[in-house]
């Protein structure tokens, strides 16, 4: 594992940074990347212009909202894969909505996700001391349904028919996971229950 000075959370086979803005390129391509657009966003896919990009960007990079965090996710070879994010965060409620895309084809579907959600849900319990984390997705994306509910969250509720996609609506799922949930499965996995 390739261990940089910028390295803030570190998984079995990632690690995450803060968002760095010498990789502006890259994170511009996913954003502009219809088929991630498909997968995690509520707005329709259109194409934004780098100009206006680079002002979000710098944004999020050096003004951030300080309820939310944004982290670039890293690969065990160093390679930046992909993105996560704690948004929502209630001080008073101890709560915070998690989301995941790892923006790089190459790296689907081979444990990095699921590296990614353990290593954020740690940050989310052992260092924000949350009580609660929600997650939402669409119901044609498997992949992050899956990846949910591996890691112990319930489905609380869905709004029905909530994102158009063409002529068609989809439903958008609710799910959360609650401290005691999340401390009795990392329990059991300890114990290799
Ligand atoms: C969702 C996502 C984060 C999952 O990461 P990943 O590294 O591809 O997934 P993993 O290899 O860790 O596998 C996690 C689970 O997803 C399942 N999965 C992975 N790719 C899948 C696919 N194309 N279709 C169905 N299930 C899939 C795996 O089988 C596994 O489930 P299981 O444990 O029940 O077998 C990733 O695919 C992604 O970034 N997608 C695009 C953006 C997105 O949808 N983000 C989520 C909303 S914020």
């Amino acid at each position: 594992m390739i261990v940089t000075s910028d390295e803030i959370l570190k998984g079995e086979r990632v690690y995450f940074t803060r968002l760095q803005f010498e990789n502006i390129y890259k994170h511009f391509e996913w954003n502009n990347d219809p088929e991630l657009n498909h997968l995690d966003s509520e707005l329709p896919y259109s194409e934004e212009p780098l100009g206006d990009f680079k002002k979000r960007f710098e944004q999020l990079v050096f003004d951030p909202n300080p309820n939310s965090i944004d982290f670039e996710i890293h690969a065990d070879d160093g390679k930046l894969i992909g993105v996560a994010f704690i948004s929502a965060i209630s001080e008073h409620n101890s709560h915070a909505t998690i989301g995941i895309t790892i923006g790089d084809r190459d790296y689907w579907g081979k444990g990095y996700g699921r590296d990614a959600l353990t290593v954020l849900l740690d940050h989310c319990f052992e260092d924000l001391s949350l009580h609660r984390v929600a997650a939402e997705t669409f119901e044609f994306n498997d992949a992050w349904r899956r990846l949910v509910r591996w890691a112990g969250f319930e489905r609380e509720g869905l709004y029905a028919e909530y994102v158009r996609r063409g002529d068609k609506y989809f439903d958008k799922e609710v799910y959360g996971l609650l401290e005691g949930a999340y401390r009795y499965r990392k329990l059991h996995a300890m114990a290799g229950l």
